[in-house]
């Protein structure tokens, strides 16, 4: 199984959920995470993510990163979306329906949260960044349950 974790820049929510997907799941699992846009490409994760990922024990610190690219389409089996704009954008680079079913919202699978978005950190502080780490805990947890079931 092979999931992308997608937000806009690669260096706060997606890395996070990376960092914590790939926590959760068996090794013979690829888990890889870009953005929607490239202003960030080649840095390493935020270090507000860095330093909320390591509270919980996990390092993301070696992350870089990346825009996503039409061989993600293909290679990838789930595209995840951290919120609306994002997975709008994604679902109009895919190229057919095989890779448009491929897109989700990341935390569609947790239910309670339907239709809801990751909140972007960005712009907010370490208290906004642990509150955006428990609402991706808890969507890796929905989405791992779902492949698991499915598989
Ligand atoms: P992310 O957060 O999409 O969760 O990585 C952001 C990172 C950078 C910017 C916006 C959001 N930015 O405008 O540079």
């Amino acid at each position: 199984m092979k999931i992308l974790m997608v937000c806009l820049g690669n260096i706060c929510r997606s890395p996070l959920a990376e960092g914590i997907m790939k926590s959760k799941v068996p090794e013979n699992f690829l888990v890889d995470s870009a953005g929607t846009i490239s202003m960030h490409e080649g840095e390493h994760p935020d270090k507000r993510a860095v330093k909320t990922a390591s509270g919980h024990g996990i390092d993301i610190s070696r992350q870089r990163s990346r825009p996503i690219t039409k061989a993600d389409f293909e290679n990838f089996d789930k595209i995840y979306c951290m919120d609306i704009d994002v997975y709008e954008e994604v679902v109009s680079q895919a190229k057919n329906e095989a890779e448009r079913r491929k897109v989700s919202l990341f935390l569609e699978p947790a239910g309670d949260y339907k239709n809801a978005e990751v909140p972007d950190p960005y712009w907010g502080d370490m208290k906004d960044f642990e509150e955006v780490f428990q609402l991706l805990d808890k969507g890796c947890d929905a989405i791992r349950k779902q492949i698991l079931q499915s598989s």
